[in-house]
């Protein structure tokens, strides 16, 4: 599984330009109006930019202009994840990030990069694919192809009759493909299944094809390179087997990059609309203002035959006396509905608080890669608080949590929370520097953590 490990954010509203390292569980902090929830909203961009493929991801910020630093129209807005894959084998730094525009009210993602650290390095602009190899890992290739050419004579013959023009290595470190598409994971899609990297199957047997029936390819000498490299692979008769190191290791990261964007969870709850009944669809993801709380829930019920035991288990602790039903209006729409002892509540007569838990409880279950909570403390109170943090902590997903609250602040191990400041316009997010001594500081001082914080001792 991809870890996100930082975020480098330019241009979107009020972060002008903000660095913010990660850990599993965040809690970020601030005064009114420091930034916290347009961090929260730039994931809900991203959701919408990648995986709901809109075609104006502007209009929930009413336009670009809302959306840009100090709405200056002519910038661009840009984004850097660092995200960390660590696979049985080896650990992948691997960096993405997009610069986009939204300028006339037209959306238009201007440059994408995909960087593998001691790989490779992709970039796509002006439906140009680039591709460059790291220095190390070229000459790794490129010795074990010199190799093989060695043993191989007759690949060396046809090597030597076919192209003399990749004597030269180098030539190949930088390739060229003109692609139209709306962003680099759909350009590299249809060519995932036809690979174009450059690489050396485990059986040590070379592997490049490049999209050899491609009109639009850029170098006509790097085909005929390809042609010829492609010979061993043909022969080959289980073709299918041999999946090249290079061309894996890309289509695993494209895929979980793309999963990543698409299990983003971003709650702004809204209790009123957690509470809408909402027509049953098979497969729902939970929408930023919990609209989808009902259908999500009862998809859960279905799938795993009753709720869930993560919900069942923090409803137990927090309200013993309660158990959840549902019902389905003639027009198929659902709603969950409390048992309260003998009393049956519907959703106008149900706690605001067991509400958002519901909801919340759910969003644990929904698998995401990042669940993100705006204002977590809502219609909660401290205990409820705590359950609900202590879930956070220890569930396998990553997430950040805003609040001002106090008490949120005064639960959280102070390694996990970030401080969002505004200083002329644009936000910064800090982390506390030594945790430990700022807390014994405070200790000695006879005050909280929270005190601190809302004295401006941290
Ligand atoms: N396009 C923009 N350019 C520059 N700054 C912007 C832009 N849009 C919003 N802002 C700034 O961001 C602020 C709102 O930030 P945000 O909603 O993240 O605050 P917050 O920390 O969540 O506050 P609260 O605790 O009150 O919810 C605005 O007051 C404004 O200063
Ligand atoms: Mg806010």
């Amino acid at each position: 599984m991809l870890k996100l490990k930082k975020i480098h954010v330019m241009n979107f509203k009020s972060l002008r330009d903000c660095q913010i390292k990660l850990g599993k569980f965040n809690v970020l902090i601030g005064a009114n109006s420091s930034g916290k929830t347009n961090l929260v909203d730039l994931f809900l961009l991203l959701r919408k930019i990648y995986t709901e493929k809109n075609m104006n991801p502007f209009r929930y910020w009413w336009g670009y202009q809302n959306a840009v630093w100090n709405k200056k129209e002519e910038e661009n807005i840009s984004v850097k994840l660092f995200f960390n894959l660590k696979t049985k084998e080896k650990s992948y730094d691997i960096i993405f990030q997009t610069t986009f525009t939204g300028i006339g009210g037209q959306f238009r993602i201007l440059k994408e990069k995909l960087e593998i650290k001691g790989f490779f390095k992709l970039t796509f602009e002006n439906n140009r694919l680039k591709f460059v190899y790291e220095k190390e890992y070229f000459d790794k290739i490129w010795d074990e192809i010199d190799g093989l050419m060695k043993k191989r004579n007759d690949l060396r013959e046809f090597i030597l009759r076919g192209g003399e023009q990749f004597s030269d290595a180098s030539q190949f470190r930088e390739q060229n493909i003109w692609i139209q598409s709306r962003d680099l994971f759909e350009a590299l899609k249809p060519r995932l299944s036809s690979p174009f990297l450059f690489d050396i199957t485990p059986q040590k047997k070379f592997v490049s094809y490049i999209l050899n029936s491609e009109p639009e390819l850029h170098s006509k000498n790097f085909r005929n390179v390809i042609m010829v490299f492609d010979v061993p692979i043909k022969k080959s008769p289980n073709r299918k087997k041999h999946t090249t190191r290079g061309y894996y290791l890309l289509r695993q990261v494209t895929d979980m990059i793309i999963e990543f964007f698409s299990k983003i969870l971003v709650l702004k709850l809204n209790i009123t609309e957690i509470k809408r009944l909402v027509p049953i669809k098979k497969e729902e993801w939970l929408l930023e203002d919990g609209s989808t709380t009902n259908t999500v829930l009862y998809n859960l019920y279905l799938k795993e035959g009753g709720i869930p035991d993560g919900i069942v288990r923090i409803l137990s602790r927090l309200f013993p006396e309660i158990e959840v039903k549902f019902s389905l209006t003639d027009d198929q729409r659902v709603y969950a509905k409390i048992l309260e002892n003998d009393l049956e509540l519907p959703p106008v007569c149900i706690a605001d608080g067991i509400y958002k838990i519901l909801s919340i409880s759910s969003a644990l279950e929904l698998k995401s890669s990042i669940l993100i909570v705006d204002e977590i403390e809502n219609s909660l109170y401290p205990k409820a608080l705590e359950k609900i943090l202590d879930e956070f902590k220890s569930a396998d997903t990553m997430s950040i949590v805003t609040t001002h609250s106090p008490v949120v602040v005064d639960m959280t191990d102070p390694k996990d929370l970030i401080i969002a400041e505004k200083k002329a316009g644009e936000t910064k997010f800090r982390r506390i520097k030594d945790p430990t001594a700022a807390r014994k500081k405070l200790q000695d001082a006879g005050i909280t953590f929270s005190e601190g914080w809302l004295y401006g001792n941290l």
